[in-house]
């Protein structure tokens, strides 16, 4: 008996009415947010990773984690579009499949846009951490005078410290949330501008000097491996990331005006933009400079992240070791300043990606507890500046601490984890509602839905199971302290507790 406790729809809307957000995002400003949370540490910084385990198919790889995230926009847009309040995967499971499995989606988002929006402190330290280290600020300083010291630089489970500059911006983004949605929106738009610039400046200039040569062995690391985490599936589970976010859109629902036609587009929109810029972008950094992985002695690519990777690429200029790919192509193909200016470009933007994923993880946990299934005070809203603030304090500590402390990659897989069973829950939720009320309103249907969310489901599990070990198993962990929590708390406090649902 897992389907219990199976929330009314006509119920979650009326909740969400009670004590509600303001509505004030319309189509372009969704839009903006879907990119804005898509765009950032993915292409940006796991591209190198990407081609260490599948090489110049790299782009294969982003073409299969774009297939899984497009089949799995249409069922997002179908149910945001259906039941637009907070709270996205986590609400729409609460209609559908009850509870107790909304509970484990909601528990799953955790680690999706929370360690999400941790990877991408950690990436965005990276780039600055870079800059810091190589330019003279236009002939101010001496180049590295800025420099912070090694231990921190990096987190301490990436063989450093307490990595500084992650913690500090985790910090300032959630001061941006706790004054306001609509400030941040706007803040958003420039930086969402300030990366579609980057991005096709890379492209412009790289995508010319693509040779096939460059793209030659294509297929170095293979297909996948029985474990996971190598080869092209690898590749595609980890640069799953890049993708992650245009779902985000969707948790701003409630906060959006006309949201039956906004949210859709906003979705589908973002998710259509950021596939061809990462097609192109993958295709200039292989082309141009080649994306051949650090070969083992076995003869097989390396585990990137680890101190094994780290020797082979004691003095390399190969793709696959630079922190900052995308500049690091840019310097190779001969654009120096242009390299860094994308460095700069990554650094002013990625706090976008950050805030988006926060703004996510804020507004779920603040459904969570509109729901009772965590405690009401952390839905409180701020009496000035209406937004949840205890909420967005409390993601912002974990976020922060977290960020100082774990390496890029393997949050990265974690977050997907998290994200691929709230894709394959909202897949099989639409089939489900479907079945159950098929004549209810639906303002945007999926289109061959029979066909679409059951694909969409296999390649979720496809990806995951070719995601890192490390990954598969703290997935598994956090989802079992999460049925103790609902057991303990969300199992009495619940709004539906007692109610007969
Ligand atoms: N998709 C986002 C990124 O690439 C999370 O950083």
């Amino acid at each position: 008996m897992i389907f219990w406790r199976v929330k009314p729809l006509n119920q979650i809307l009326e909740t969400a009415e009670k004590k509600s957000l303001k509505r004030q995002l319309g189509p372009i400003q969704l839009t903006l947010l879907g990119i804005g949370a898509v765009i950032g540490t993915g292409i940006f910084v796991l591209t190198a990773e990407a081609a260490q385990k599948a090489g110049p198919a790299m782009m294969v790889s982003f073409l299969i984690a774009a297939v899984v995230c497009g089949l799995a926009a249409f069922a997002y847009a179908e149910l945001a579009a259906m039941l637009p309040v907070s709270g996205s995967a986590y609400t729409y499971t609460y209609g559908v499949m009850g509870e107790l499995i909304a509970w484990i989606v909601g528990w799953a988002l955790v680690l999706e846009y929370a360690i999400g929006a941790t990877a991408v402190c950690v990436g965005w330290s990276g780039y600055m951490n870079g800059l810091l280290m190589h330019t003279d600020f236009f002939g101010l300083v001496q180049p590295g005078a800025l420099a912070l010291p090694e231990y921190l630089r990096t987190g301490y489970y990436s063989g450093g410290g307490f990595n500084l500059l992650a913690f500090l911006i985790g910090a300032a983004v959630t001061w941006l949330l706790v004054i306001g949605t609509s400030k941040s929106a706007r803040v958003n738009a420039v930086l969402v501008a300030i990366k579609i610039i980057a991005l096709t400046v890379f492209v412009a200039l790289a995508v010319p000097a693509a040779k096939s040569g460059n793209l030659e062995p294509f297929l170095p690391g293979g297909w996948g491996s029985p474990m996971g985490g190598a080869g092209v599936l690898g590749a595609a589970a980890s640069i799953f990331f890049a993708y992650v976010g245009f779902d985000a859109v969707s948790t701003a629902a409630e906060e959006t005006k006309n949201p039956n036609r906004n949210i859709p587009i906003g979705l589908i929109a973002s998710l259509l933009i950021c596939t061809v810029f990462y097609l192109l972008v993958g295709y200039g950094a292989a082309g141009s400079i080649g994306a051949q992985p650090m070969l083992g002695a076995n003869g097989l690519p390396l585990d990137p992240g680890t101190p094994e990777m780290a020797a082979a690429c004691v003095g390399s200029n190969a793709l696959v070791c630079s922190n900052e790919p995308l500049a690091h192509v840019m310097r190779v193909l001969g654009f120096e300043q242009i390299g860094n200016w994308i460095g700069v470009a990554a650094i002013i933007a990625l706090p976008s990606v950050i805030l988006m994923m926060m703004f996510g993880q804020t507004r779920i946990f603040f459904t969570m507890s509109r729901d009772g299934l965590l405690p009401e005070k952390l839905s409180n809203v701020h009496p000035r500046f209406f937004t949840p603030h205890v909420i967005t304090y409390i993601t912002g500590i974990v976020v922060s601490i977290c960020a100082a402390l774990f390496p890029v990659g393997k949050l990265a897989d974690t977050s997907n984890a998290g994200t691929l069973l709230a894709f394959a829950m909202v897949s099989v939720g639409v089939l489900i509602l479907r079945k159950k009320q098929p004549d209810r309103p639906r303002p945007f249907r999926t289109p061959m839905a029979w066909i679409v969310c059951p694909l969409a489901v296999a390649g979720c599990v496809l990806l995951f199971a070719n995601l890192s070990v490390i990954a598969k198993v703290v997935f598994v962990l956090w989802g079992a302290i999460g049925l103790v929590v609902y057991r303990l708390y969300g199992y009495h406090r619940s709004q539906l507790a007692g109610s007969g649902h």
